[in-house]
């Protein structure tokens, strides 16, 4: 469905790491990938090696040429914000 986007933070997306609610982030944006996960190509297993954090590398190295944001774009929740390490 039709939702309205937002950011989703790095804390934020690590709560959600289960099958029934798997986040990743990909190039800079949060996905909610639970919906995909029975039609992902690779299987539920793969996708889940990323769950509630940022899977740009992984996929890189598997599948770059899958147009990704194309695919999920129904899954799109918004921007994402990795934390900000403390500079002391
Ligand atoms: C295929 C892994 C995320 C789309 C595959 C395959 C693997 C894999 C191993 C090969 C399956 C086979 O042919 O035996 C992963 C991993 C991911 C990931 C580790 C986590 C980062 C995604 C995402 C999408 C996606 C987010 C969609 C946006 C596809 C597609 C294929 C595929 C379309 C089949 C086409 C092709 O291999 O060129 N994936 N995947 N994958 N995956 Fe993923």
């Amino acid at each position: 469905g039709i939702s309205p986007r937002r950011p989703v933070t790095q804390d934020e997306l690590a709560l959600h790491k289960t099958r029934e609610d798997c986040w990743i982030a990909f190039a800079g944006k949060a996905y909610n990938c639970s919906p995909y996960m029975d039609f992902h190509p690779g299987g539920g297993d793969e996708l889940m090696r990323s769950a509630g954090e940022d899977g740009t590398e992984l996929f890189q190295k598997v599948h770059r040429w899958v147009n990704l944001e194309r695919i999920l774009a129904p899954c799109l929740i918004g921007p994402y914000r990795p934390n900000v390490a403390p500079s002391n």
